[in-house]
């Protein structure tokens, strides 16, 4: 089965950042832990300064790893994800900030390699570089790591900054795609989509619509809202024709 597949089944729920309510987020233990408890489970990727694509969410590194502990970096502030080398990241712990145990760095390559071994579907989200790398060059890295590792049936792709998903698509025609968009929908949302040709799109919950949600599955988009965390809206996101939810709780 591919991803594509997978959207065949109804009410899907998405673990956001891994099992992230039991471990800490984007960890290869919030990966393990979402196992059996989603239908796919979503991170984020962004590039470290040698170019090492990795799992952390945020631009900086002091919410989610011990940096602004480590003397030797206390003048590396504001701790850029961009400014540190892979290896420096090595040297981090990415866990004790949430259950006091060390966690290392989750690189793109080991959350793939994870994933194709339990055989889980990826959202591989792909965070916005485009200040600090060409975006060719960005994206180019994290397809290549998803076609060295043989996970492109595993794999959907999405971005906020959806420049990204016209590239993904020109370096890989297997590999689905999704626009991710906060505040406000695009002008003309159905004629934009297919201009990016995505799969799906990515609404946040605060901008979704019944009648927005009808448009986009009468014309062929699946629809994944974010961050749905309350039941009782859960259940109405799925009757309005939803395909899945990101949740912070897996139950
Ligand atoms: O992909 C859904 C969600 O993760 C997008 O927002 O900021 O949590 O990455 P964010
Ligand atoms: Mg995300």
């Amino acid at each position: 089965m591919n991803f594509l597949e997978l959207f065949k089944k109804s009410n899907l729920i998405a673990a956001h950042r891994g099992d992230r309510s039991q471990k800490p987020e984007n960890t290869l233990s919030a990966l393990a832990s979402s196992i059996g408890k989603c239908d796919f489970i979503e991170i984020d990727v962004q590039l470290t300064k040698d170019l090492v694509p990795v799992i952390i969410h945020d631009d900086t590194l002091s919410r989610t790893s011990d940096v602004s502990k480590i003397k030797r970096f206390a003048e590396r502030t504001p701790w850029r994800v961009s400014d540190f080398t892979f290896e420096e990241l090595q040297s981090l712990d990415f866990g004790s900030w949430f259950n006091l145990e060390y966690e290392p760095v989750l690189t793109l390559e080991k959350a793939l390699s994870f994933a194709k071994e339990k055989n889980l579907f990826l959202n591989v989200e792909i965070k916005d570089m485009s200040n600090t790398y060409k975006d060719q060059i960005a994206v180019k890295v994290i397809i290549d790591m998803i076609k060295k590792t043989q996970t492109e049936h595993l794999v959907l792709i999405s971005s906020f900054y959806h420049h990204y998903l016209s590239l993904c698509k020109k370096l890989s025609s297997k590999i689905p795609t999704a626009a991710l968009q906060i505040y406000k929908h695009p002008n003309n949302l159905i004629d934009y989509l297919h201009t990016l040709q995505v799969n799906a799109y990515h609404p946040e919950d605060k901008i979704t619509n019944q009648k927005t949600v009808a448009a986009l599955r009468e014309a062929g988009f699946f629809v994944n809202v974010f961050t749905v965390n309350k039941t009782e809206r859960k259940k109405k996101l799925f009757e309005w024709g939803v395909n899945g939810i990101f949740t912070d709780n897996l139950v």
